[in-house]
């Protein structure tokens, strides 16, 4: 979604803010916009569509300001337009504002402003921010003083950064519920809502809080923290991220290399942790909480998208190898539940970006409960991380496409060694699994080396309307995930569904233009799959099956198979992602769409 950058320093600002605002193009969004200030004034530039037009537009070379703020849009209040993007302006064009989030009151504030007779040029929530600082401004003896008045009438979620031409030489920046990080340079700091734009700069960085407001000089970092209204000195601490990780190397799109990164991902995840010589799991993100695990009762996991559907697969482990029980909730329903809470329950939040809007909300909401606060998150650092308690990082590295496919795989890697964790070895699958998550890289290697097979198979799908994914207890969230999956990136209508459901209704849908991804790897439940797959094959719908390597049955029911290597019904999930991710990978690209950046969509989802 949105992106902010910032520079202030010795160095010219446009170049630096448009590289960083190149670097955040991987988020989604519409519209940019950057101005630099000097002495004299300000240069404002905006375009639709994408940076490299910003950027042919703003001539660096003409720039040599010291400080500049740039943002990218993506549309939320009004279409993507020039009026619309940012940076938005006072009437006196002495005020700039860049915002990410939602300014929930911007109507009441509008009208307000109207009446007293501002103008308004865009249809945004922002555009009252300049404004109101304008108005303070006017009437209170500083320009902090003013935004520091602004800022307690906005309601809603923002990350901003502020430039004027009142204060050529600093950059001021505010956070609520939107993340924003510091980068300390030498005589010279970057601003970022994201630190992939940055960290071609800097490693070391510092990120702000809730209610903080920055004011950012070349060679002074001020936070002061309105609601607690003192000064605050944060820790810079140092990004660990690898450069050659965030490129596209080889592969034609991100979310190619980042599905063939599935063993890589597998190993990152167990690296020190799943240790089956041992036979331990030694998870080093809880081992503050072990005292407090003891006593938890319950786990209520909360998230979006395929962080959720990965969170189905985590309620099936966690019950089946810990005994706890589980409730998996949408982050975006969670927020308004009115769900009993005791101090025995654990909230377990996973997010791949842990920026999450609705995950971040579903965290606060149990801020005042003394509730356990987990995270299973893949970006350092970031607001969900910062939130927790305790957590396990995914370590699968920068994920860029926007359709989440390495981050599935961390996850439930990590749900696996969580639940065998909270088993205390009590589980007898202890070892098995331990073994297995060693074997695993390897199996998923095979399954990538399928990745011609699997494109043929999409060929021949590429042009159907609609698909049903179906699946049993594991395969059951993985066919929701795989429906997930295809409609994001190929626009074709997917549903998921327990296989057991059919005959309650989706059974109906079910003709020759109508077909199945049946998932029918080796389980104790396989026979009842054959029977779903005999009713959609009864009615004549073309089936696509996943099964396991040796299945001779299978090829007689299905149209089409992917045969899967043999693994345990806990890890399965796992292999089972990296063949629908392929599927749905070679579909989009057969159907000639954007397969890294799908239309609608963003990578990092805010706003509510
Ligand atoms: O960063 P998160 O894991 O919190 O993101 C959650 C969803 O927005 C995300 O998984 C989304 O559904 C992806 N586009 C799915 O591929």
């Amino acid at each position: 979604m949105c992106g902010i950058v910032g520079y202030i320093g010795k160095r010219a600002g446009a170049p630096i803010v448009l590289d960083g605002l190149q670097a955040l193009e991987y988020r989604g969004y519409d519209s940019a916009g950057l101005v630099t200030i000097n002495a004299t004034g300000a240069t404002l530039t905006k375009q639709v569509g994408r940076v490299a037009g910003l950027t042919a537009a703003v001539e660096p070379q003409a720039q040599p300001d010291h400080l500049a703020i740039g943002h990218t849009r993506w549309a939320t209040h009004g279409v993507p337009s020039m009026f619309n993007a940012h940076p938005h302006t006072n009437t006196a064009k002495t005020i700039f504002v860049v915002h990410n989030g939602i300014i929930e009151n911007y109507v009441q504030l509008r009208d307000r402003l109207q009446a007293l007779g501002y103008q308004f040029v865009s249809e945004t929530d922002t555009e009252v921010i300049p404004h109101l600082i304008d108005y303070y401004s006017q009437r209170l003896p500083s320009f902090t003083a003013a935004l520091k008045a602004a800022l307690a009438d906005l309601r809603g979620a923002y990350a901003i950064a502020v430039i004027t031409t009142i204060r050529p030489t600093t950059l001021y920046a505010a956070r609520l519920s939107s993340p924003l990080v510091i980068g300390v340079g030498d005589g010279e700091h970057y601003l970022a809502s994201d630190p992939a734009a940055i960290m071609e700069h800097t490693k070391q960085v510092l990120y702000l809080d809730d209610y903080d407001l920055a004011t950012i000089t070349a060679d002074k970092i001020s936070v002061h923290n309105l609601k607690r209204d003192k000064p605050i000195e944060h820790t810079v601490e140092l990004l660990d991220f690898d450069n050659e990780q965030a490129q596209l190397g080889d592969y034609a799109h991100f979310m190619l290399k980042e599905i063939h990164e599935a063993p890589a991902t597998i190993r990152s995840a167990t690296l020190g942790r799943s240790l089956a010589a041992k036979n331990i799991v030694k998870l080093g993100g809880l081992e503050s909480v072990v005292a407090q695990l003891k006593y938890i009762d319950r786990i209520v996991i909360v998230a979006c998208g395929t962080s959720y559907y990965a969170g189905l697969v985590g309620e099936y482990l966690i019950e089946e190898l810990a005994g706890i029980p589980v409730e998996v909730h949408l982050a975006s329903e969670f927020k308004y539940r009115h769900e009993p809470f005791s101090r025995s329950t654990a909230l377990l939040a996973i997010s791949q970006s842990g920026e999450t809007a609705d995950t971040i909300a579903a965290l606060k909401k149990v801020e005042d409960y003394g509730v356990l606060r987990l995270g299973i998150v893949n970006a350092v650092g970031s607001t969900i991380a910062r939130m927790t308690d305790a957590g396990v990082y995914c370590h699968a590295g920068p994920e860029q496409a926007v359709a989440s496919t390495k981050a599935f795989i961390a996850q439930v890697t990590v749900l696996i060694q969580i639940a065998l964790h909270l088993s205390n070895g009590r589980t007898k699958l202890f070892k098995p699994l331990l073994k297995e998550l060693d074997d695993l890289p390897a199996k998923a290697q095979i399954v990538l080396d399928q990745a011609e097979t699997i494109k043929k198979i999409a060929a021949k799908y590429k042009d159907y309307r609609d698909f049903l994914f179906i699946g049993r207890q594991y395969n059951f969230p993985c066919a929701l995930e795989g429906a997930l999956k295809l409609k994001e990136v190929s626009y074709i209508h997917a549903e998921g569904y327990a296989a057991g459901e059919m005959k309650h209704g989706p059974l109906a849908m079910i003709d020759k233009d109508f077909p199945s991804f049946a998932l029918a790897t080796n389980s104790f439940l396989l026979d009842k799959t054959y029977s779903n797959i005999e009713e959609i094959r009864a009615r004549k719908g073309p089936v696509v099956a996943i099964a396991t390597v040796g299945n001779k049955h299978i090829a007689d029911l299905a149209d089409d198979v992917i045969y899967l290597p043999e693994t345990l019904e806990q890890t399965q999930p796992i292999l089972t992602a990296i063949a629908m991710q392929l599927f749905s990978y070679y579909i989009a690209l057969a159907r000639g769409h954007n397969v890294d950046r799908p239309r609608n969509l963003a990578k990092s989802v805010t706003v509510e």
